[in-house]
């Protein structure tokens, strides 16, 4: 079932299945991360100009910060020639289907031809790992960008899909088809806004961090439904340093880009703990540590 407005939700989310919280994290190393071409407007200003060992620190922190919060980072090694490999969060979407204990991966489509390249190592990697790998159908003729634009609400058994710039609606049809899964549909319609996880960050089960500028008044109305508190960054920390592309692996720590002041001081006062990184080589790229990481169960 797939929802596009607050009228036709006909659940609670409190009655859906529990979701386990993902306990492992995958990281690509920036090895071969640049800015070679622009299919995002944060792009535009930055080609060639990302220094590669500041890069490479930024990342070394983000895995130490995993490490430390006790999610041990599994590695895959970037390729070249795929610059963006670094943003492991958009080749796939991983998945842990409580009510048959089953867990795999949707393999994404990506919509931009410069990234495509990136899936099948991906691929390779869950299944070496024993994971199931689900396509979409060849059927439907749609973009799917991963946990880019597919978010799962946390400890719930709920998906959220962002559609507008790489995702198109259909494929969450596919999506709720292929996992048994209810899907929330939110439009995106602003370009600094081009995946969900830009503008969309749920922290628990009742709290989710956005960036208003980003959504319409249907998507306003179907967040405000399913979380008791919405918090909402700065629109020019979320546009211009990525704050809700924040990532809280444990309902408490909210590893964020570091600065974001009137977003952490928000945080603070809800009683989450933020963390802050500073990741503003891939900042240049359009991304930030939301998509600088994959979660698996
Ligand atoms: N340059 C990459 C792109 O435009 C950045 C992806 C960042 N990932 C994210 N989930 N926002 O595809």
């Amino acid at each position: 079932m797939v929802y596009t407005s607050a009228r036709d939700l006909d659940f609670q989310v409190s009655d859906l299945s529990p979701l386990p919280r993902p306990h492992r994290v995958l990281l690509t190393t920036p090895t071969h991360f640049d800015v070679e071409y622009v299919i995002n407007p944060h792009m535009s200003e930055n080609v060639g100009t990302v220094m590669k060992d500041v890069a490479f620190q930024q990342w070394k922190a983000l895995r130490a910060t995993y490490t430390a919060l006790d999610v041990s980072p599994s590695v895959l090694n970037g390729k070249s020639g795929l610059p963006d490999m670094v943003f492991c969060a958009n080749q796939t979407l991983p998945f842990y289907q409580p009510d048959a204990d089953r867990r795999g991966v949707v393999l994404s489509r990506m919509h931009a031809d410069e990234r495509s390249d990136e899936v099948p190592y991906y691929a390779d990697f869950f299944e070496d790992q024993g994971y199931e790998v689900e396509r979409l159908p060849d059927d439907i003729d749609a973009s799917f960008e991963g946990m880019g634009d597919a978010i799962w609400h946390p400890s719930r058994y709920l998906l959220w899909g962002g559609y507008g710039f790489r995702t198109s609606p259909d494929a969450y049809q596919a999506i709720s088809d292929l996992l048994n899964v209810r899907v929330v549909l939110l439009e995106l319609t602003d370009a600094d806004y081009y995946h969900l996880d830009t503008c969309f960050c749920p922290l628990d089960e009742d709290h989710v961090l956005i960036a208003d500028d980003a959504l319409n008044d249907e998507g306003r109305a179907l967040i405000e439904t399913c979380f008791d508190t919405v918090i909402e960054a700065p629109d020019n920390e979320a546009r211009h340093q990525f704050a809700c592309n924040a990532h809280c692996p444990d309902g408490k720590h909210v590893l964020i880009q570091e600065g974001c002041e009137g977003t952490t001081e928000r945080l603070r006062a809800e009683g989450f703990v933020p963390v802050e990184l500073d990741t503003s080589e891939f900042l240049k790229a359009g991304g930030s540590v939301f998509c600088m990481k994959q979660m698996m169960w």
